[in-house]
């Protein structure tokens, strides 16, 4: 079976799966989407968002691009945002990063990538801000490791500047901004404000 045919098999198996469970589901899913969380993940087919923290269609809202990044004037990105937090009224927007981040790694080494290596400017910009930090962590891995998690405080710091997220702020929405990173070597989402000693 080719790769597309397995995608319509996999997809009437789940269905099927999901209905055996709960035979409302699909009718509720046509009537309303209600999540409480936006995410916002790297497109790395290794980090499917609802998957990892296992919840059902219709719980996570969610942003994927290449490094997780959010650029003031990326009309998609915001466009997203405006609509979780003014429309769906999410209560929590995630920024979830991830070790081995291949753009994050990209970003590090000077090589022509074309395209992209505009897109890795941003994750250049975030190395230049924690340049003092960053230049004392001599092994290649660990400054690598320390970017993925910077990226993510980063990104967080430019939703919480956006006009739709310091709005919502102002009007006492109940919303909160979640730094985490993903370990794809053992499956496990850390909380970079809260990681352990
Ligand atoms: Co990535």
């Amino acid at each position: 079976m080719d790769k597309i045919t397995t995608i319509f098999e996999n997809n009437k198996i789940w269905a099927k799966k999901v209905l055996d469970t709960d035979p409302q589901f699909f009718h509720k899913m046509s009537q309303v989407q209600n999540p409480e969380i936006l995410w916002i993940g790297c497109a790395d087919s290794r980090v499917p968002a609802n998957q990892i923290i296992n919840l059902p269609a219709g719980e996570v809202f969610v942003h994927r691009n290449i490094a997780n990044v959010i650029v003031h004037t990326d009309l998609n990105a915001l466009s997203v945002i405006q609509y979780a937090v003014d429309v769906l009224k999410v209560k929590h927007i995630i920024v979830c990063g991830h070790y081995g981040c291949g753009g994050i790694k990209a970003s590090m080494v000077e090589s022509s990538n074309g395209l992209i290596d505009n897109w890795l400017g941003h994750i250049k910009d975030v190395a230049r801000f924690h340049e003092n930090e960053l230049h004392k962590i001599s092994d290649f891995n660990t400054r690598f490791a320390r970017l993925c998690e910077l990226n993510v405080v980063e990104q967080v710091n430019n939703i919480k500047n956006t006009t739709i997220v310091k709005n919502a702020l102002k009007n006492n929405q109940e919303l909160e901004i979640h730094a985490f990173i993903y370990d794809i070597k053992d499956g496990i989402i850390r909380d970079l404000n809260n990681l352990p000693e």
